[in-house]
């Protein structure tokens, strides 16, 4: 599966501490934890000696104990250590499947491909990019996670469709009577697709919204199941001097049809708490998840024939035939 060379988000960073931590991606169970010198590791959640689940154990001396006969295992997976034979060295095939891991935008992430061969820019995919997380200008913080009973290319679709905004975000991002879509433009790029000139018509564009507004979008798709927009409201209708802001979704897809969804916001205010900033979020897209929850098929149908398009959907179309020349089959039917 192609999707298992890119990098997925399993867990937020601040949520693995000193114990070991059960995560899951692409149907495979997976224990995160980390060793003494505060480094995250991903190891495939099952024991290669009687096969317990790791995640039971403990981490002691800086390795991954087995909660079963004790078992240590070191970051790179290699057993080191047989409590019932003390004396005995493993030998390097005693080791559980150990992932590369890396931590960015608050979250662990996890790739469950081999790490490729120095030099194979093909295999080495970069993590989704974010422009906001180094503009000082704007505040981060993460929103989630949220467990959905929907394929993680249904919650992307979501997030680029506009035309919802007027029924499920009504009085908030959209009011059904001024629901019509204006042409924008759809351009592809190496990781999915860019759409620009996407303006909507918002009652409550954000949390510090003193008026109803004309509020300017972009998207990118920067990974199978990531992506980014921004917003930018006309001036005067904000509180916050200056407001602009950038939403990154980061999706964990744990079954073909279950996904473990996270925001990173990055807003011009570093004066509310975050607990409001991420209730306005929270606010969205628990208006967004009972419907996301009841589409059916609940994989993302690829064949445009599948389901009917109009030109509002153009950035949605884009993402699926995006999804489909990639070569992804994780979530999508
Ligand atoms: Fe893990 Fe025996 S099952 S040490
Ligand atoms: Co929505």
């Amino acid at each position: 599966m192609i999707e298992q060379q890119h990098w997925h988000p399993v867990a937020s960073a601040c949520d693995l501490g000193a114990a070991p931590l059960a995560a899951h991606l692409l149907g495979q169970p997976l224990v995160l934890w980390r060793d003494d010198a505060g480094r995250a590791h991903a190891f495939a959640d099952r024991c290669p000696h009687r096969g317990a689940r790791l995640s039971l154990g403990r981490v002691e001396g800086g390795r991954l104990e087995c909660p079963y006969h004790g078992w240590q295992f070191e970051g790179g997976g290699r057993c080191m250590h047989v409590p019932a034979l003390p004396q005995f060295q493993p030998p390097a095939g005693h080791r559980v499947g150990a992932f590369g891991v890396r931590e960015a935008h608050g979250l662990v992430w996890v790739r469950l491909a081999p790490e490729p061969a120095a030099g194979d820019a093909a295999a080495d995919l970069p993590l989704p990019t974010f422009p906001a997380e180094d503009d000082a200008r704007l505040r981060k913080l993460n929103c989630g996670p949220y467990d959905v009973a929907a394929s993680a290319p249904r919650i992307i679709e979501n997030f680029l469709d506009m035309s919802h905004f007027g029924f499920v975000h009504e009085g908030w991002l959209g009011a059904r009577g001024a629901a019509a879509i204006d042409a924008y433009e759809v351009e592809p790029t190496p990781t999915g697709l860019r759409a620009t000139g996407c303006k909507a018509w918002q009652p409550q564009s954000n949390l510090h919204s003193t008026a109803a507004a004309q509020v300017e979008y972009t998207y990118e798709v920067t990974g199978p199941y990531a992506a980014v927009l921004t917003k930018l409201p006309e001036a005067g209708t904000t509180a916050v001097e200056g407001w602009r802001e950038s939403i990154a979704l980061y999706i964990c897809p744990l079954t073909p049809e279950t996904s473990r969804v996270w925001f990173r916001l990055a807003v011009a205010d570093f004066d509310s708490p975050d607990e409001k900033l991420r209730a306005f979020q929270h606010t969205i897209f628990t208006q967004d998840q009972p419907v996301l929850e009841s589409q059916v098929p609940k994989c993302l149908p690829l064949d445009l024939r599948a389901e009917l398009h109009t030109a509002a959907d153009k950035a949605s179309s884009a993402y699926r035939r995006h999804l489909k020349t990639s070569g992804i089959t994780f979530g999508v039917c």
